[in-house]
């Protein structure tokens, strides 16, 4: 079966925990609940909400900006963070730090990121929403291998485990590689991470994820609050043993041979406790003025539904999802955000006398869940804004004009000989292809799932043409790059990938599903 051949053992050319180890029977607690997984339950002694502060991401400086191009060296190792009070907690970072450091880019600036692997594991890094080049997007199987496993290899074909070197399977790089991104894209919240065949899934869990925000001049036009004012929250749920150490249900915890994670946990890993940018349910002070929050979802499988109390006048005023800018603002009581979604919004604190404690809450999340971090509004009065009624234009992709209709269904099914997730009746492998799109072309594919299912397409944005019988739902205006399936339902959405031609990948972003082969090819042709 295809899931014997895509699992070349990354170390020594050794074929180790062939097909996917997981429990059988196929046990899904996750049935009828808002999210698809099983919570894990943390030991370690946990803060009281709303006590810790919170931090922002570092911004990571580049090295370089000359000959046009803005270039950035970052290492990703393995780091004590102190996220939970009087625990250390081991993590694996970009630069050491969870969440990785920002980047900022302005749209049509280069950009070349070297990633240098200095962690135990290989690793590969996507730029989650760029529309980037095929050997820079972070192909599953383009390792970064850490630079001593180059003597590893060697050694071990020295000792004839399989008498000679072993083949990549991919693009392999030793210690580091270097990314380039033409940037050629508009301003949007865009987030890199670990995107390694079979692995996405503990090593993010582990902090292989930060922001890479792009601006552009259309943006920077319309005055929306900057600076102290602007405030990205990067949102995950992860689990802590007694001692601060993450736990992650990993079949196997070397993270190099045998993937996947335990049953009941293979329907999606769930944390209980709710990190914001990396600090356990915050506190922030704000000042009577409107923020521009960057809400992200880098959960592994937790969806969230966001909803503030006290509501502010406005509630949510959306005005940008994954793909950029919305064309006119939009309102919402409460907004849903699936693995890997993200939700640009403004928020009006000024009507809100100094003293008022306002509260982000998860309505998806149960008991401790239940809540995300705390506003608490101050005696300083910044500057109140309202969104422009007109933010941008957004070219519609008609669905008429299609060319081509394609169907994949997301369900679960077998992958080697236990259960994992495919697409359209096969699990993934880098050498089938599902899709070869014509560049510049038009295309409607139709979207069928059996449980949650956040698809997302690498390469270029997509627009949501429809759900059911229905049309587009009130989470799904914009360009998006995932979209958020329900139990049951289809959806059809229409997508134009442009510029670059070669091999690509779309995929379930629950990181358990992916990483249990729910993924797929295609192939860009001009
Ligand atoms: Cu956020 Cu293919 O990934
Ligand atoms: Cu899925």
């Amino acid at each position: 079966m295809a899931a014997l051949s895509r699992r070349a053992f990354i170390g020594g050319g050794v074929v180790a925990g062939v097909g996917l180890a997981v429990g059988v029977p196929f046990a899904l607690e996750g049935i009828g609940r808002s999210s698809t997984g099983e919570q894990l339950r943390s030991t370690a002694r946990l803060p009281h909400p709303f006590t810790l502060p919170l931090r922002l991401p570092p911004t990571l400086k580049p090295s370089s900006t000359g000959g046009g191009v803005d270039r950035y060296v970052m290492t990703a190792r393995k780091a004590n963070a102190h996220i939970l009070p009087g625990l250390t907690t081991a993590i694996l970072g970009f630069e050491g730090v969870f969440p990785g450091p920002t980047i900022e880019s302005r749209t049509n600036r280069p950009v070349a990121v070297t990633h240098r692997n200095r962690l135990p594991i290989p690793m590969v890094v996507h730029l989650h929403g760029g529309h980037t080049p095929h050997e820079s997007d972070g192909y599953p199987t383009d390792y970064i291998y850490p630079e001593d496993m180059r003597y590893l290899r060697q050694h071990r074909g020295m000792a004839g485990m399989d008498g000679q070197p072993p083949t990549p399977a991919g693009d392999v790089r030793y210690g580091e590689r270097i990314y380039n991104y033409p940037m050629q894209q508009r301003a949007a919240t865009l987030w890199y991470h670990d995107h390694r065949m079979d692995f996405t899934g503990p090593s993010v869990w582990r902090g292989l994820a930060g922001l890479h925000i792009v601006r552009d001049d259309e943006e920077d036009a319309l005055g929306l609050p900057r600076g102290h004012y602007e405030v990205p929250l990067v949102l995950t749920d992860r689990a802590f043993g007694a001692d601060g150490s993450l736990i992650y249900p990993s079949v196997d915890g070397t993270l190099v041979n045998t993937p996947g994670v335990t049953d009941p946990y293979v329907a999606g890993v769930l944390g209980d406790v709710m990190l914001v940018n990396g600090v356990p349910w915050p506190f922030a002070k704000v000042d009577r003025a409107t923020y521009r929050f960057r809400f992200l979802n880098a959960c592994n499988a937790r969806r969230l539904r966001l909803r503030l109390d006290p509501t502010p006048d406005d509630g949510f005023v959306q005005i940008g999802t994954e793909g950029g800018l919305l064309a006119a603002p939009l309102q919402h009581n409460a907004f849903e955000l699936a693995p890997a979604q993200r939700l640009d919004a403004l928020i009006d604190f000024s009507h809100f006398p100094a003293g008022t404690l306002v509260t982000l809450y998860d309505d998806f999340g149960d008991d401790r869940m239940h809540q995300i971090m705390r506003f608490r509004v101050g005696d300083d009065i910044g500057p109140q804004s309202t969104a422009p009624h007109v933010l941008s234009t957004i070219e519609e992709l008609d669905p008429a004009t299609a060319t081509v209709t394609r169907s994949f269904r997301f369900q679960r099914g077998s992958v080697g000989h236990g259960n994992g997730w495919i697409i359209n009746e096969e699990p993934f492998t880098p050498t089938s292809v599902a899709a070869r799109p014509r560049l510049g072309d038009i295309e409607i594919w139709e979207l069928f799932a059996d449980f949650h299912h956040p698809v997302h397409l690498h390469l270029d944005p997509f627009q949501v043409v429809g759900r059911g019988i229905s049309g587009p739902g009130q989470f799904d205006a914009g360009w998006k790059d995932t979209i958020d399936l329900s139990p049951g339902e289809q959806a059809r959405i229409a997508v134009r990938f442009t510029d670059h031609a070669g091999r690509f990948v779309f995929h379930c972003h629950n990181l358990e599903h992916e990483d249990m082969a729910m993924m797929a090819n295609f192939v860009t042709t001009t």
